[in-house]
Order: structure tokens, then C-alpha cells, then sequence
């Protein structure tokens, strides 16, 4: 990849305006002089975003993994292609060069085909950030299956949910995971969602933590056992551009959680080359990205976009605070990362320890910090810079979603100045703007809107798995013709976004996206509970948390038992991450007239913005307001 490097900000002014003006010839000349295609597109995008059907380098044909894998293999075939940091210390790293990977991965794709596996098919993937995590990933790819990766955090319902949504029939996944200190028997999980699926499904499991597992001879399949009898190599399967490359589950304001599907040639084009810039990768750097690959900033900058690269991959299996805060900063220091890229979340939770676990570990090797999942505040943002970059590595704040597969704001090293809390440009043509709730824009600086996107980029969604109507309803219905991101965001005077954060109902805990709906539906089956409302507080470490608001089935029943019964509900319907800090019972929620809960009333109670409540008196219970902050927690 040596072509459109952006490397000033007036070879960034050229390349946007090109970019912007003339879309095809720029995405053209992109895709075709930094990637290997078996057959050219005949034309480079085409798309209406009323009916949302949007197509990039439309009948090309590839296959990903050949350009993320056997192109490297064949010019370096012994770079490290990933490295692999165990969760226990005394466990010894591995790593894999370019052709190991090859064949690690034809490996595993021979035994997804041994296992009846074809183009198209499903595979869910719920696995612990092994190298057999992205073996598995890859391997689908290279055989035209399409992978849906569940974080191996979700509970066995929420597990069950995705492998029906988009009828999987192979799970692979390993006999428990290694998370700091404990261990977490993940093929017991595995077995419990599989009761609520049919009867056509396959096991594959990886051996991890050697403990017992119950194995069903006619469903489960030790990966040990067959690895060893399968030939090494395996034909990349020649795919169409707009084939889907996978299924990643994010939530949504309804129960149900959406299957946004990424297409091969644009995700590839657009997640490759968004990492080439915003981090400035060369040839001899150690990138380390500290997210899990269950979700998608593990998908498009642990594997596709650096792997397609050419790069060193960091794979880190553990947590940051096992055996102590300063396993991050002892992992920089062993690997010489330049680049790390990790959350506002976990930035917050390792400043409060203080930096005596930052001081003992030799950080020079950083050149470029990232962020990513959620606004950062100011406090947090200095002192990454202060005393993880020593103020002189620059910060990329990089805006994204699941849905837009790749970053689309964020400042470039060297190009775009960083400037704290502010996600800054637009990357390469995109192409945002600022709309008001009658569907104005905003051209004022300082003024928040609602942030739209008003033309494709390659790497958007191209569906929700198996619900067209409901992709066109929740992001192309909103302001006719443009992409809403569920994001509300100014511009300062020099043009630089801040984002503000979800102006929907979905709450951003620790980094993760979480609808409202969901959580609500666990909570509504406790046979106690008539009725309940989640908002999100400002949390010192996770950004937000969650708020319950809870009526009950006759007030005579309000206990202390309810708040563990709810959470313990919350654990077994979505995962541990969803359980909500603080729980109040109250005689009724605000309503509209129209019986909708007023989510922003109570939102501005458990932020403790009693004087802001705004107009009440159109409410159809006004009284219960004034209860409600009376016994506020
Ligand atoms: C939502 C998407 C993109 C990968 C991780 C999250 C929020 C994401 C930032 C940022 C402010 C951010 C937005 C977005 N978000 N990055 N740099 N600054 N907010 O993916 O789970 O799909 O969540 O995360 O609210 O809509 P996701």
C-alpha cells in the first residue's frame, strides 16, 4: 500500500476534495493499485439510500483473505503477522509470521469444510481472544462463510438469539476462557443456548483451559482431533464484491438485537485504508489494539484492516488490570507497540489507580495513541497524553459504529491536529453534516444537531441479516436521504466534530453499546414487576450506567431481594455487562399522554438535573415526578 498516503494536511485537502467531488475515480484508483483482485468491478458504487441498497466495486471479484494473507506470504513471508499475549503471565507468548498464519488458517478452514461448511453458510464464533479466534474468522473468509462473531461476555440466551437470527448451524468455540484471575467454562454456555436452537447444529471446540466439558457424539467436535488429519493449504473461494463477509450483532431500540451485514470488496478497500492513515502504520511497528474481537473495532483493526496491511498484529487475551494494573504498560514495554489503541473506559479505570503502574515500564516505543467507543472527556484525554503518550504522541480519537464497519471521524497523525475530546475530520470522503430536528442544517458552528452522513462510503452496512425494512426504518428513514447515526455532534470554528453521544435509545456502558429495550424486556419477565425504564447516569469509569426505574405488581412487594433478582435476570438474558448500578422502585413512571415512558425526565433525575426536568405538565402523571425525585438515588 503505497498509494494515497496521506502524510500533510495539504495533500489531505487535495485527497478530500477529490474524494468528495469525484468519488468514483478516487475510490477507483484506491481499490485498484493497493489490492489483489481476481476480476475489476464494472462500476464503482452505485446506491439509493431510500431503499438502502448501496454497492461498491460491483461484480469484482476476490477473496480477502488472499489479500489479507498470501500477498504478505509472498513478499515477507516471515514477518509476524500476529502476536499473542497469553491472560497468565507465566503461560509463554506465541506468535505467527505470515505464512504460519497462511497455513493456520487453510487449517482451520479444511476443518470447517470436514464439518460440512460451504460459501454461505453461517458460522457463529464465540470464543476467548485465542489465536484460534482469528483463525476461525479467517477461515470462514476464506471459504465464503460468513462469520458472526459473538463476544464470548454474552450469556447463553443472548447467544441462542444470534445463532437462531441468522440460522447457524456451526459454533465454534473452546472449553472455557481465561479472564484475569478466574476462569469461565464457556463450552457449558454453549451447550445451554444450544437448547433453543434446531436440531442441525455443530460444536467445534478448541482446547484452552483443559477443563471438563460434556461432549454430544452426534453434535461436538474437538478440533484436536481433526486439525491433525487436514492438508495445509486450502483454495481461497473467489467471492463476489458484494458477498457478505460477515454478521456482527449490535443492539437496537427494540428487544431484538440487528445482524448488520458487511459486504468483502468495500469493507476490505475502506477498513484497509482508513488504517494505513489514521496509524500512519510502518514497516517495522508492533500495533496493538485492545479491543475484543467480538466486537467490531477487533474485526476491522486487530484483523482485516492491519492484516491487510501487512502488519504485526497484537492479540492480548487478558484484562488490564490482571495480575495488575500495569499488565497494559508491561505489554508496550515487552513489545515495543507504537501504536495502542484502546478505550475511554479503560483509560479512566487505569488513571485511577495512578501512575506508579504506569512508571516502571519503558513506553518510548509509542508513537500514536487511539481511542474509540465513546466520547472522552477532557480529564481522561490528558492524562493518556501526559503519562501514556508523555505529550508527544498524538491522540486519534476516532469516531465510528458497527454499522460503518470502518473510522469515519478522527484525526491523522501529522495531519489533522488532534484536540481533546474532539474527534476532529471527516476521514476520506465522508461526507457528514449537522441536522435539526426538522431536518435543517445546521450550518452555525458550536451547534449541537444530529449527526447524518450524506453519501456512501464502502464499508457501510449493506442490510440488517434477514429485516431489510427495519435497516431502511432506523437509519434511512430518519431525514430523507441521508445515513443517521444515532449521534448528536457540533462543529467548532475550524471545522473539528465533537461528538456528544447517542441522541437514542441506547446507552454506551464501559464502551458497549447497550439498547434500553432489551435490558427492559429481561427485566419485565420477573413475575414481581409490572413496569420498567433504564436510563443512563454519568459513571466516573464507564462513561455511563445504568439507572432502573421499577414499578411493581402491588407496592406492598418492594424488597432489597428485587435489585439482585433484576441483575441476576440481566446476567442470564444479555450478560454480566448490561446489570444496572442502582435500582429504585417507584409507584409509576412519567408518561405522555399517549402512554410513552418519558425517558428524558428520568434521564435528568438520575443525572441529579432536578432543575431541568423541563416542561412536566403535558405528562400524564405529573405527580409521580415529584415522588420519584424524593426517593432518588
Ligand atoms: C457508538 C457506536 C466504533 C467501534 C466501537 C463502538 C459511540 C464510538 C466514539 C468516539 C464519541 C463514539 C457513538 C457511536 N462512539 N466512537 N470516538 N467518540 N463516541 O461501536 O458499539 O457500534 O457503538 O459508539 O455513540 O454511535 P458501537
Amino acid at each position: 500500500m503505497n498509494n494515497y498516503i496521506i502524510n500533510n494536511k495539504a495533500n489531505y485537502d487535495l485527497a478530500y476534495a477529490e474524494s468528495t467531488e469525484n468519488p468514483v475515480k478516487f475510490w477507483d484508483d484506491i481499490a485498484s493499485k493497493n489490492f489483489v483482485w481476481e476480476k475489476k468491478w464494472s462500476s464503482v458504487v452505485n446506491w439509493n439510500f431510500d431503499k438502502a441498497k448501496i454497492k461498491w466495486f460491483e461484480n469484482s471479484k476476490l477473496n480477502i483473505t488472499f489479500n489479507c494473507i498470501d500477498r504478505h506470504v509472498k513478499e515477507n513471508p516471515d514477518k509476524i503477522a500476529i502476536l499473542f499475549e497469553p491472560n497468565n503471565v507465566n503461560e509463554k507468548e506465541k506468535s505467527y509470521t505470515y505464512s504460519e498464519l497462511l497455513t493456520e488458517v487453510c487449517k482451520m478452514a479444511n476443518v470447517l469444510k470436514s464439518l460440512g461448511i460451504k460459501k454461505g453458510d453461517r458460522v457463529c464464533i464465540y470464543l476467548p481472544m485465542i489465536p484460534e479466534l482469528a483463525f476461525s474468522v479467517l477461515a470462514c473468509a476464506r471459504i465464503g462463510a460468513i462469520h458472526s462473531v459473538v463476544f464470548a461476555g454474552f450469556s447463553s440466551e443472548a447467544l441462542a438469539t444470534r445463532i437462531n437470527d441468522c440460522d447457524s448451524t456451526l459454533t465454534i468455540t473452546s472449553d472455557g476462557s481465561f479472564r484475569g484471575p478466574k476462569t469461565l467454562n464457556l463450552k457449558c454456555i454453549v451447550d445451554d443456548a444450544l437448547l433453543k436452537c434446531n436440531d442441525k447444529q455443530k460444536v467445534l471446540v478448541v482446547n484452552r483451559t483443559q477443563e471438563e466439558i460434556n461432549i454430544d457424539k452426534n453434535r461436538d467436535f474437538l478440533l484436536d482431533d481433526i486439525i491433525s488429519s487436514v492438508e495445509d493449504y486450502c483454495n481461497p473461494v473467489l467471492m463476489d464484491a458484494e458477498d457478505p463477509l460477515f454478521i456482527l450483532y449490535t443492539s437496537g431500540s427494540t428487544g431484538k438485537p440487528k445482524g448488520m451485514v458487511h459486504s468483502t470488496a468495500g469493507y476490505m478497500v475502506y477498513t484497509s485504508y482508513t488504517f494505513k492513515n489514521i496509524f500512519q502504520y510502518k514497516e517495522n511497528d508492533v500495533y496493538w489494539c485492545t479491543a475484543d474481537i467480538g466486537w467490531i473495532t477487533g474485526h476491522s483493526y486487530i484483523l482485516y484492516g492491519p492484516l491487510c496491511n501487512g502488519a504485526t498484529t497484537l492479540m492480548f487475551e487478558g484484562v488490564p488490570s490482571y495480575p495488575d494494573y500495569s499488565r497494559f504498560w508491561k505489554i508496550v514495554d515487552k513489545y515495543k507497540v507504537s501504536q495502542f489503541y484502546t478505550a475511554p473506559t479503560a483509560i479512566r479505570a487505569l488513571a485511577k489507580q495512578g501512575v506508579n503502574f504506569v512508571k516502571d515500564n519503558d513506553l518510548s516505543s509509542l508513537r500514536i495513541l487511539g481511542t474509540v467507543g465513546e466520547p472522552i472527556n477532557e480529564e481522561a484525554w490528558n492524562w493518556y497524553n501526559e503519562n501514556i503518550g508523555k505529550s508527544k504522541c498524538p491522540i486519534v480519537d476516532t469516531w465510528w459504529q458497527t454499522e460503518t464497519g470502518g473510522i469515519l471521524i478522527s484525526s491523522i497523525p501529522g495531519v489533522i491536529p488532534d484536540k481533546a475530546t474532539f474527534a476532529t475530520k471527516p476521514f476520506l470522503g465522508i461526507q457528514p453534516l449537522l441536522l435539526d430536528d426538522n431536518g435543517d442544517e445546521i450550518k452555525e458552528n458550536n451547534k449541537v444537531g444530529k449527526l447524518c452522513i450524506k453519501f456512501p462510503w464502502p464499508s457501510i452496512a449493506r442490510t440488517i441479516w434477514g429485516n431489510h425494512e427495519r435497516y431502511i426504518n432506523t437509519y434511512f428513514s430518519a431525514f430523507k436521504g441521508k445515513y443517521f447515526t444515532g449521534d448528536g455532534a457540533f462543529r467548532d470554528e475550524n471545522g473539528n466534530y465533537r461528538i456528544t453521544g447517542r441522541v437514542d435509545d441506547v446507552i454506551i456502558v464501559s464502551g458497549h453499546n447497550l439498547g434500553t429495550a432489551p435490558i427492559e424486556d429481561a427485566i419485565n419477565e420477573h413475575e414481581n414487576i409490572a413496569e420498567s425504564a433504564i436510563v443512563g447516569f454519568p459513571h466516573d469509569i464507564k462513561g455511563n450506567a445504568l439507572y432502573g426505574f421499577i414499578t411493581l405488581k402491588g407496592m406492598s412487594l418492594g424488597n432489597k431481594k428485587i435489585k439482585s433478582e433484576i441483575n441476576e435476570l440481566i446476567s442470564k438474558k444479555i450478560g454480566p455487562i448490561a446489570k444496572l448500578d442502582k435500582v429504585q422502585l417507584t409507584s409509576g413512571l412519567p408518561k405522555t399522554r399517549s402512554g410513552k415512558i418519558m425517558r428524558r425526565i428520568l434521564r435528568k433525575i438520575a443525572s441529579k438535573e432536578f432543575n431541568s426536568l423541563g416542561d412536566i405538565s403535558t405528562l400524564l402523571n405529573p405527580e409521580v415526578v415529584d415522588e420519584i425525585i424524593n426517593n432518588s438515588l
